[in-house]
Order: structure tokens, then C-alpha cells, then sequence
């Protein structure tokens, strides 16, 4: 019984706070029959958990040597989506229904969460098959107990909506991925969520979903995710408001990069490709405006470095000039390509149109003689 000396140093430790010196035993020895005594009429209400665990320095010491505080913060409680919906303490310390607690065999900090969380299957059980699948799940079993579960991420007792405001999510993802988060802030997507408050930006979940995560260094997940970048980015109606183009993906699958990965998406999902995605040129978590000269795409120089990464022999700005970007040729941009296009665009149906005329008065003219042979059979004959 780990438990016992603590519970009693700890109501010690209230009790002195509280009561005058000599009344420290009959105070415990009080406290554990009003527990018990209620214990006796079914589990207990959480005004009754409560009186124990909103005292602040209620706690235990864990065989790891790490302290545990027991301490609930009811106002909390009571202000979170379980507290608003009368949800009981026992619903999910279903172990527990009185005072004495059954012993707890915790072996240390992380092992509290990791013996709890699935308290949450319970009422959310579609929530918590989806984790199954997801990659924290996959650490997990692979033995990295640090890998997110329920409550690193909606807490324990303070759960409310994990969307409002909306820079909850990546702040929660930060606990853990603290570096990719801050690349992400300072994004172009992540500067419009915390300046601007941005609904339309992705964060964290856009992306990776919250509860479902898959592996995103996969080669399917690369082969596909022109078309995440795409959801947004050919939406007229989101991408009109920011004066951003939605050519990008149909210039992109047209571009020599595009067509084959394009291609290879759909005949071998899970084969890798060295041809680039949007993020190789864009970048994934720091992606920023072609605008801001920290983009990897704004100047030549910049350029040049990011198609160097698969083009080590490009040494020259003509290398990246000889290349349309996300543009149509168009009498300003290109104008060669556009009239040589032009021209082709105007010779060819020119040609094919004139050769069609010609085979058919051609088809025309032997239809004619046939037709008027065969009306006229003597006369032929005498020919003949
Ligand atoms: C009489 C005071 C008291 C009451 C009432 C009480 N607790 Fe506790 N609780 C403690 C003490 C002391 C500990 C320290 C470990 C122990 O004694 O088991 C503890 C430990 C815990 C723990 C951590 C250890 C474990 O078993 O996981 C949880 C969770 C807990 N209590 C939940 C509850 C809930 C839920 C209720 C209401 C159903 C409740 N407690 C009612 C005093 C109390
Ligand atoms: C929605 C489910 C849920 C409800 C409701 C709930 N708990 Fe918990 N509780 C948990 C989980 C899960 C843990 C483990 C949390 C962790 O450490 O990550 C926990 C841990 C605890 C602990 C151990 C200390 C700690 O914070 O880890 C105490 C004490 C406790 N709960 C008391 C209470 C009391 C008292 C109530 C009612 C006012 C309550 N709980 C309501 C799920 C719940
Ligand atoms: C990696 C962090 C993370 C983990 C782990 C996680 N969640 Fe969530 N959860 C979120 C975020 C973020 C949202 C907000 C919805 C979104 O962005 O897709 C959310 C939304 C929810 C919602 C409300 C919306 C809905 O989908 O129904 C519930 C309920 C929920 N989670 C329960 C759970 C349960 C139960 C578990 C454990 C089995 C869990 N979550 C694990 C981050 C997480
Ligand atoms: C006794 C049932 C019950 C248990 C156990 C339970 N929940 Fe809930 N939870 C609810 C109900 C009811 C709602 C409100 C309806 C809904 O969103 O499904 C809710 C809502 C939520 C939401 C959405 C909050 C919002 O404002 O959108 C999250 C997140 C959540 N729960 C997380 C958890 C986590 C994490 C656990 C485990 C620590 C847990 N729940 C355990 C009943 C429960
Ligand atoms: C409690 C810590 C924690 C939190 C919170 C957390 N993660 Fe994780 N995450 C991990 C750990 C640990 C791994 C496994 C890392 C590894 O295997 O290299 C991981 C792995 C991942 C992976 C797979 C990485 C890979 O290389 O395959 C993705 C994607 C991911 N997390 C996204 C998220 C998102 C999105 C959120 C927020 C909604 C989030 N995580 C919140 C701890 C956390
Ligand atoms: C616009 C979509 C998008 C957003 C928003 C996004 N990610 Fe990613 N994330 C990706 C892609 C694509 C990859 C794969 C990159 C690669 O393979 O180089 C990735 C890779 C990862 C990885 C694993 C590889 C690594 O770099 O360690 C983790 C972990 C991760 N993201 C977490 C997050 C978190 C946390 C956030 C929010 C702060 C976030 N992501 C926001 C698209 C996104
Ligand atoms: C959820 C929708 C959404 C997704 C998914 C998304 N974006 Fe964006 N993106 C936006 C919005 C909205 C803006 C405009 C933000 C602003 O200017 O405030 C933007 C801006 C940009 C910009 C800056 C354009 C400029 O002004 O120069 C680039 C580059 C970009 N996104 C690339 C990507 C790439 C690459 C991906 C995929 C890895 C992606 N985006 C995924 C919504 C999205
Ligand atoms: C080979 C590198 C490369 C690839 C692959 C690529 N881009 Fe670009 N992207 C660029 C360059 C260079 C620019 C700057 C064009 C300019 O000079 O204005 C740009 C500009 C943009 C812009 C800004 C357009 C505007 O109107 O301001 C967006 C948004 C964008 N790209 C999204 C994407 C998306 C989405 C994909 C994938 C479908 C993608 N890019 C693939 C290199 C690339
Ligand atoms: C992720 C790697 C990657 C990046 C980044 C990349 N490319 Fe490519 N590129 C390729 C591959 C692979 C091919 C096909 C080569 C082949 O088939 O021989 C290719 C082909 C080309 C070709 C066709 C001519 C040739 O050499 O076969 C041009 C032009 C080209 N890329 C320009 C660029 C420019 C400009 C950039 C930078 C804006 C760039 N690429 C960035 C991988 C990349």
C-alpha cells in the first residue's frame, strides 16, 4: 500500500493548515468516516471527490520519485465540456468509487496518463478507433511512451472546444513539436492564422487530421499531396480574396515535374518519385508568400538553390529562367513560347482544316463521276 503513509502525510499536512494543533487526529480520523459512511450509499458525488482533491497540496509520491499532485481545479471542472454536462468524476475513474481508493500500482508520471486515458473510449469510442490507426498510436506500441494520447492534448478535467480560437491546434501539436510549430507560425499559412485569426489557412489537422494521423514521409502521401495543397489553392473563392492565382495546380500538372508525378499517383500509389511536389519548391511547414524574399522561390538566386537540390548541375540563372514557373505563356510573360504556341495554334487547324477540304471535294468529285457513270451505262460501255 504505496498509498497509505502519503494519504496520511497529506491529510497531516491539510489538517495543519486548518485546524489547531491538538485536533490533527480526531480531523483525519473524521474525514476518512464521512468517506467511508458515504461509500457505503454508492459511488461518490464530485461535490465529495472534490472536498479531498481541491486541496492544493494533496499529493502522492510516485516509485520513480517524481511527485503526483491530486489537486483538481473545480472551477475548471465544473467550466469544461464534461463539467457543463454533469458528467461525474466516477464516469471515468470508474475504479473508483469511495475512500479508501483501490491501491494505484503506477510506476511513475507518464504511467498515470498511459493507465487512464482510455477512460475517454467510454463515450468516444469513434474517437478513440480512429487514434488506432493514427502514427502517436504506432509510436506508442513501438515503446515511445512520450507519443500523444487523449488528454496531452485535451487535457483530463479541463476539456473544452479544441478549436476555439482556432491557434488552439497548433499550440496544442507545439507541446511536442515545438520546432516544427514555430516554422509554421512564421509561414504565410501560420502568420494569417495568429495575425489575422484566418479561417481559411491550414493548420496542423488540415493537413494531418487530428485523431487519424498518417505517416507523412510516405511516398503516397508525397504522390498525393499536390491535391491537399490543391483543395485550397484551386478554390476560386477562396483564392480570390488574397489575389492568388488557381492555375497553380493546372500549370503545375502541365509542367514536365507535374505530368509524371501526376501519373505516377494514379499507377503506383506507393512507389517513390524524384520528380517535385509543390513543397519541394515551396517548402512544407515555412512555406511563405513569393513575395518575401525568404521564400524559396522568390529571387533567382533562391530559386536556383531549390532546383539545385535536384539539379546539382544548374549553376546559372538561365537555368531557371528557361522555365515558365506556374505561368501560361501570354504576350507578357514568354512572349516567344506564346507566338510560337500561336502560331500553332493558328497553323495547324490551318493545315488539318485545308488537307479535310481537300480529301473531301476530293471523296465529292469520285461520288459525282460514280454516280453520273452509272446513269449513263451505254455510253460508257462504247468508251470501254
Ligand atoms: C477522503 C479524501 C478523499 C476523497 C473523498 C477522495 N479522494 Fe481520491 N485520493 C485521496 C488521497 C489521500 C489520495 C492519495 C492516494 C490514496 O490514498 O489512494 C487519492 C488519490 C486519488 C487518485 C490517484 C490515485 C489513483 O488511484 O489513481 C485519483 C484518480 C483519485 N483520488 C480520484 C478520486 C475520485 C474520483 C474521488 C471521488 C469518487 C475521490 N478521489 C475521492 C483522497 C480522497
Ligand atoms: C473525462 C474523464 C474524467 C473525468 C470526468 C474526471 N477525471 Fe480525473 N482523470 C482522468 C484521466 C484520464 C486522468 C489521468 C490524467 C493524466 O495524468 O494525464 C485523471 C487523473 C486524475 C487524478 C490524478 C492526478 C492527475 O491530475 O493526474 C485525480 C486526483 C483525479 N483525476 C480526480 C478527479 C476528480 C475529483 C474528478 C471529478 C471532479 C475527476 N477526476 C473527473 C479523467 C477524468
Ligand atoms: C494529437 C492530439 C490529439 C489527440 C491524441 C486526440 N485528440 Fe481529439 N482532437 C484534437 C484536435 C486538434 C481536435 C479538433 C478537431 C480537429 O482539428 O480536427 C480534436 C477533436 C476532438 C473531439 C471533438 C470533435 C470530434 O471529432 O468529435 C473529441 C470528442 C475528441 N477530440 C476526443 C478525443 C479522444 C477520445 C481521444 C483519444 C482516444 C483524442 N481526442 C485524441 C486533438 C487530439
Ligand atoms: C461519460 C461520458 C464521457 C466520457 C467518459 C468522456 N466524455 Fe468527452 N464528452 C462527453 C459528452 C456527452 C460530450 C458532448 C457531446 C460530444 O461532443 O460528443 C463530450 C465532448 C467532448 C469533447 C468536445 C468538446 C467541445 O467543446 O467540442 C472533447 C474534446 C472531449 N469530450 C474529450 C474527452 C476526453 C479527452 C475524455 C477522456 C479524458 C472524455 N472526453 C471522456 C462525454 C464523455
Ligand atoms: C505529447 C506529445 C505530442 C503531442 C501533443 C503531439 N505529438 Fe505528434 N508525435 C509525438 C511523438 C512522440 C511522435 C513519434 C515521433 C517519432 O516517431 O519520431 C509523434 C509523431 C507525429 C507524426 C509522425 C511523424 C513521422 O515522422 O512519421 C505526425 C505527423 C504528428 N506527430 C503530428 C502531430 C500533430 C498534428 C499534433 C497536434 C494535433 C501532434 N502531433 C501532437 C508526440 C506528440
Ligand atoms: C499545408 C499542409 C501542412 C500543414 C499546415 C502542416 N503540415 Fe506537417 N507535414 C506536411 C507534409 C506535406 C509533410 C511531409 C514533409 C516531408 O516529407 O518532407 C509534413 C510532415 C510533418 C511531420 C513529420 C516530418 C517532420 O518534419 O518531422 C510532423 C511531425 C508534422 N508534419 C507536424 C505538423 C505540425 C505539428 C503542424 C502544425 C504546427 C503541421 N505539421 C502543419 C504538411 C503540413
Ligand atoms: C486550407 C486551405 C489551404 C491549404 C490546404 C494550403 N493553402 Fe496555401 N494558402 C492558403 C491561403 C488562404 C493563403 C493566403 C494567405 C494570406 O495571404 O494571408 C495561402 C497562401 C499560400 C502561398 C503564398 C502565396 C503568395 O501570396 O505568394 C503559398 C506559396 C502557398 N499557400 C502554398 C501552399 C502549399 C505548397 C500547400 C500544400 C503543401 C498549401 N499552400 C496548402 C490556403 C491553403
Ligand atoms: C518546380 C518548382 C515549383 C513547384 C513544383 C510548384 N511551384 Fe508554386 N511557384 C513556384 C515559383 C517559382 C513561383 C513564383 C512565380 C512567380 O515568379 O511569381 C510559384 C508561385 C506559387 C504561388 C503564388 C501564385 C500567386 O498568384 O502569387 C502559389 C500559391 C503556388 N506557387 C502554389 C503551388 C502549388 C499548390 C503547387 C503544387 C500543385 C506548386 N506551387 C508547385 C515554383 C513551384
Ligand atoms: C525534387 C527534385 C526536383 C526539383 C526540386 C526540381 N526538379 Fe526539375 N526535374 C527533376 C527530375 C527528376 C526531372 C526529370 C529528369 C529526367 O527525366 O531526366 C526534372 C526535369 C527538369 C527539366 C527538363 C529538362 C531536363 O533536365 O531533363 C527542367 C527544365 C527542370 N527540371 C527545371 C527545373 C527547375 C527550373 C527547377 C527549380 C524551380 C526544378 N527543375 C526543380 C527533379 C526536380
Amino acid at each position: 500500500m504505496t498509498g497509505l503513509c502519503e494519504q496520511i502525510t497529506v491529510a497531516k499536512r491539510a489538517a495543519r493548515r486548518l485546524l489547531p494543533f491538538g485536533a490533527l487526529l480526531i480531523a483525519v480520523s473524521a474525514f476518512m468516516g464521512f468517506a467511508l459512511g458515504v461509500q457505503a450509499q454508492g459511488p461518490l458525488s464530485d461535490q465529495e471527490c472534490l472536498s479531498c482533491h481541491t486541496n492544493p497540496d494533496l499529493a502522492m509520491t510516485l516509485p520513480s520519485g517524481e511527485p503526483l499532485s491530486l489537486y483538481v481545479d473545480a472551477e475548471n471542472y465544473h467550466a469544461s465540456i464534461h463539467g457543463t454536462l454533469k458528467v461525474q468524476c466516477v464516469q471515468c475513474h470508474t475504479d473508483i468509487s469511495g475512500y479508501p481508493h483501490p491501491p494505484a500500482n503506477y510506476t511513475d508520471r507518464r504511467d498515470v496518463t498511459l493507465q487512464n486515458y482510455r477512460a475517454c473510449e467510454g463515450c468516444h469510442a469513434d474517437n478513440y478507433r480512429q487514434t488506432l490507426d493514427s502514427m502517436h498510436q504506432v509510436a506508442l506500441a513501438g515503446g515511445n511512451r512520450n507519443a500523444a494520447v487523449c488528454t496531452d492534448c485535451h487535457t483530463a478535467h479541463a476539456v473544452t472546444d479544441p478549436t476555439t480560437p482556432r491557434t488552439r491546434i497548433p499550440q496544442t501539436c507545439a507541446q511536442c513539436h515545438s520546432a516544427i510549430s514555430d516554422a509554421y507560425i512564421q509561414s504565410v499559412h501560420g502568420e494569417a492564422l495568429f495575425n489575422d485569426n484566418n479561417p481559411d489557412v491550414p493548420t496542423c489537422t488540415d493537413c494531418h487530421s487530428a485523431h487519424r494521423i498518417s505517416n507523412p514521409t510516405t511516398a503516397s502521401f508525397r504522390l498525393q499531396s499536390p491535391e491537399l495543397c490543391a483543395d485550397c489553392h484551386t478554390d476560386q473563392n477562396i483564392m480570390s480574396k488574397y489575389a492568388i492565382s488557381t492555375n497553380v495546380l493546372n500549370t503545375y500538372i502541365s509542367d514536365f515535374h507535374g505530368t509524371t508525378v501526376e501519373l505516377f499517383a494514379k499507377q503506383h500509389p506507393d512507389q517513390a518519385t524524384n520528380k517535385p511536389v509543390c513543397y519541394d519548391c515551396h517548402g512544407v511547414h515555412n512555406i511563405k508568400s513569393v513575395s518575401d524574399p525568404a521564400s524559396m522561390v522568390a529571387t533567382q538566386e533562391n530559386l536556383l538553390v531549390t532546383c539545385q537540390r535536384c539539379h546539382p548541375d544548374a549553376t546559372t540563372a538561365s537555368f531557371t529562367a528557361a522555365w515558365m514557373s506556374h505561368y501560361e505563356a501570354s504576350p507578357d510573360k514568354y512572349p516567344l513560347v506564346y507566338y510560337v504556341n500561336l502560331f500553332y495554334w493558328i497553323l495547324i487547324p490551318l493545315t488539318i482544316g485545308a488537307l479535310l477540304i481537300f480529301i473531301a471535294s476530293d471523296v465529292y468529285r469520285r461520288v459525282r463521276q460514280r454516280l453520273a457513270a452509272a446513269k449513263t451505262p451505254a455510253i460508257q460501255k462504247d468508251e470501254g
